[in-house]
């Protein structure tokens, strides 16, 4: 089975993929939040520098391309090209409000014959650059309103040379809620000419076994709020077929603590660092549903030095110390 990091804008960005990767190194591919190419300038300097060589040494990094426009697509691919990156991952399911009423993420899939055209052109752009060896692989939803919407997309994505097929099993109008639509997934994996991965819902090693039990023919898996939520996830699942996988909490707080100070390094002002890992702990406080109190100082906590002290008070597997 391989797994896939997944791209979660605000969060997974280079700080975030350099200290998983150091204390986590099980992950086959990491993919960045979207790139969203600029007419003229391409990339923005925020972009520029989540995908800089120099900042994701040894990561194994897919950058990920946002936009309805080829020659925008082309542009950015170039210079991705031209940085020595391999494979492009283009993003079909974003579903937030503003992307999709500019046709794009998600929302391009309402319009096939655009789809169609915009693929052919990325395709032919590729080949006039001479970037025939580029990889492109999609991560999409299933569709708009009706997972059927899927079996027509998958005659869309079966016709193009991509190297991967994600499918998140579910919808736009689903947005991250509700349970994913296994059974459209399935179909869709039946008729697939590509390698697929499956991604949604993935959270514990648990939901992983059912999920290879379920399907036992899918080799790839994205992994996305599971992973955050539990940055150990991906080893968890790895080994818990063989030997027993134990939970490592003090290697977490390392973790954690290589974030915390590279965040301190990368931005001006203690209230943008202690935001980020307030944003990072609205995910991992599931970790510790016994220590609800835990989650309430970090919430809290107004400065660094009352969000360190808050997580002084982890007592990982047990109570805390103030009896919660
Ligand atoms: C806050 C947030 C930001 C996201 N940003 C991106 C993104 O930039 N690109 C993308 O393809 N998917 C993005 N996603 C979707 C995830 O990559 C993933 O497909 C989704 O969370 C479902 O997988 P999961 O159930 O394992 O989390 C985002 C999701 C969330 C919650």
């Amino acid at each position: 089975m391989k797994y896939y990091a997944a791209p979660l804008e605000g969060i997974t960005g280079y700080i975030y993929r350099n200290a998983h990767h150091k204390f986590y190194p099980g992950v086959d591919k990491y993919f960045t939040p979207f790139l969203s190419p600029k007419i003229k300038r391409g990339m923005n300097t925020k972009e520029q520098k989540d995908i800089a060589p120099v900042n994701n040494q040894g990561i194994p990094l897919v950058p990920q391309i946002l936009t309805n426009q080829p020659d925008g697509f082309l542009q950015v691919a170039q210079i991705l090209g031209e940085l020595g990156y391999r494979e492009i991952n283009f993003n079909l399911g974003c579903p937030s409000g503003t992307v999709v009423s500019k046709g794009r993420g998600c929302g391009f899939l309402k319009d096939h014959d655009a789809l169609r055209r915009f693929f052919e052109e990325i395709m032919d752009g590729l080949d006039k650059r001479g970037m025939q060896s580029m990889k492109i692989s999609v991560k999409t939803r299933l569709g708009i309103n009706d997972p059927d919407e899927i079996l027509t997309l998958m005659e869309i994505f079966n016709d193009y040379p991509f190297s991967e097929l994600i499918i998140h099993a579910r919808l736009l109008k689903d947005y991250y809620k509700g349970p994913v639509k296994l059974e459209a997934f399935r179909e869709a994996a039946a008729i697939c000419r590509h390698p697929l991965c499956y991604n949604g819902d993935l959270f514990t090693p648990e939901d992983m076994k059912e999920f290879r039990k379920e399907f036992p023919d899918i080799g790839m898996v994205m992994m996305g709020r599971g992973l955050i939520a539990d940055p150990q996830l991906c080893e968890l699942c790895q080994t818990s077929d063989g030997e027993a996988a134990l939970r490592d909490y003090d290697r977490m707080f390392l973790f954690l603590q290589e974030i915390s100070d590279r965040y301190a390094e990368a931005f001006s002002g203690e209230k943008h660092v202690l935001f980020k890992l307030k944003e990072l702990w609205s995910y991992m406080h599931v970790l510790f549903p016994d220590q609800p109190k835990v989650w309430k100082k970090i919430k809290k906590a107004n400065s660094l030095m009352e969000y360190h002290r808050a997580i002084q008070t982890i007592n990982p597997g047990g109570q805390t110390p103030d009896g919660v």
